[in-house]
């Protein structure tokens, strides 16, 4: 088992590389399986989300070739093997779901496991059905299975009750090999659906208005194989940007599109971060004097991503002042409150919103990661502690954060994996040093 142990109160200095992002990557690994053209996807991350679709792709029938250096993916899906996506891979991976759409499109067969219950909420998939059946297509759910049978579906209007990322995407590339055109209307705008639109529109689709909430989607015939090079990774972006913020660092960073983090970089000036856009080099990102507190809610693109919210909630903890953070994307997204409590943080929550005041003096303590960012929040706090931070169930970080210990330490923080064994007593043993931030132990 491994923890991070963090030693805070160094701001970050240096420069940091963003990597592809995980959430256009995923859906677009899931979108080979549109056709038996040879795919070459370029700059995926190798993070352990990305393995678990692979390994779905791999069990689908899909040749796959990986090189987690290089970040170079090759995918061909002559035929299909099976068109289940088991509960092992979906109940790891929410984003399994989204295989849906494209083994429908192609095989006229899909069979996936329901995703059941996740940390931060319901999460249902009721939306993504809703699209299979008005292109056409059969459902029959059982033995905690959704099986969607078409011979062939057939475009048409339909609107989304709730622009879902996932649903828009299972929805658009079920269509792209319908009959007839769809129109996807009141459908989720994240710069991860327009990639998606744009590789798909590489292997021949006819999609307009990804990036809008009207998107029409003119099926064709069939699609070839392509290349693609992935976007950047927004949250991961924003993450540094605030890991720079709550050390009160200096931080460039390289591999941004700025235009995607509009709210968030709106938001951090309003806190008194300063962003300088650096033109090809990057944006620099430091804090010329105190943070104050702003109010946050959270909402679909173009609006502040739910992604960052634990994150600025651990920023707005040091700030001056009281802050109001709104959820209303998911139901359940305050697991990291509890942990940031036992650092120090005054936060109190009411419904969906939490009121946070400010400046705490944080302190380190031994925390549980609940979920993937809000994993990274815990970090975030770590850095502006005074003392150490042992953060559990880092497993959860893994899945969304590339090489984070490496990439803080070169920024300057004082973090590292360490191997946690359980003794005969029961109690914990720490000691046996993985790595450092920027060593080799080899
Ligand atoms: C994607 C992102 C995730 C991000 C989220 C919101 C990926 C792989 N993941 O997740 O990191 O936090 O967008 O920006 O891209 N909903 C329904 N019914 C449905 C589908 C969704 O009620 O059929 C609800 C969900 O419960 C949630 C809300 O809609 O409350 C948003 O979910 P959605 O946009 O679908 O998120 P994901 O695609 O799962």
């Amino acid at each position: 088992m491994e923890q991070l142990l963090v030693e805070g109160g160094t701001p970050l200095k240096g420069r940091v590389k963003v990597n592809s992002a995980k959430n256009a990557s995923l859906p677009i690994m899931a979108a080979a399986l549109l056709t038996p053209g040879d795919i070459l996807l370029e700059g995926v991350p190798p993070l352990d989300d990305v393995k678990t679709m692979l390994s779905l792709l791999h069990h689908l029938g899909a040749r796959t070739n990986f090189n987690p250096t290089t970040g170079d993916m090759k995918l061909t899906v002559p035929n299909l093997q099976d068109f289940t996506a088991p509960y092992e891979l979906v109940g790891k991976m929410r984003a399994s779901v989204l295989v849906m759409g494209p083994l429908l499109s192609r095989y006229g067969r899909a069979r996936i496991s329901q995703p059941g219950g996740c940390a931060i909420g319901l999460r249902p998939i009721d939306l993504h059905v809703k699209g299979m059946m008005a292109l056409g297509a059969d459902i029959v759910m059982g033995h905690g299975y959704i099986e969607a049978r078409a011979k062939k579906l057939h475009g048409t209007r339909i609107y989304l009750d709730y622009p879902s990322v996932g649903a828009t995407e299972n929805t658009m590339m079920a269509a792209v090999l319908a009959e007839g055109t769809t129109v996807l209307e009141n459908c989720a705008q994240e710069p991860e659906i327009v990639d998606l639109a744009n590789f798909l529109s590489n292997l021949g689709a006819r999609i307009s208005g990804a990036g809008t909430s009207v998107i029409r989607i003119h099926g064709v015939e069939e699609l070839r194989g392509g290349r693609h090079t992935v976007i950047p990774d927004r949250i991961e972006a924003g993450t540094y940007m605030l890991a720079a913020g709550i050390t009160r660092g200096e931080v460039l960073l390289e591999n941004v599109i700025a235009d995607h983090l509009k709210p968030v970089l709106a938001k951090l000036e309003e806190a008194g971060v300063r962003i300088e856009e650096r033109g090809d080099e990057g944006l620099l990102v430091s804090v010329p004097g105190e943070i104050r507190a702003v109010d946050v809610k959270t909402l679909p693109y173009p609006g502040f991503p739910t992604d960052l919210q634990p994150q600025f909630m651990a920023l707005m903890a040091t700030a001056r002042g009281s802050s109001v953070i709104t959820e209303t994307v998911f139901e359940n997204r305050f697991m990291h409150v509890p942990q940031l409590q036992r650092m120090g943080c005054n936060i109190s929550i009411e419904g969906r919103s939490a009121l946070i005041k400010g400046p705490a003096s944080l302190t380190g303590a031994t925390v549980k990661v609940p979920d993937l960012r809000a994993g990274a929040a815990l970090i975030l706090a770590g850095l502006a502690a005074a003392g150490s931070t042992w953060i559990r169930e880092i497993h959860h970080v893994d899945r969304g954060y590339h090489e984070i210990v490496d990439k803080l330490g070169g920024l300057g923080a004082r973090i590292s994996r360490i191997k946690v064994g359980r003794s005969l007593t029961g109690t914990y043993a720490a000691g046996m040093r993985i790595k450092k931030a920027g060593e080799n132990l080899a």
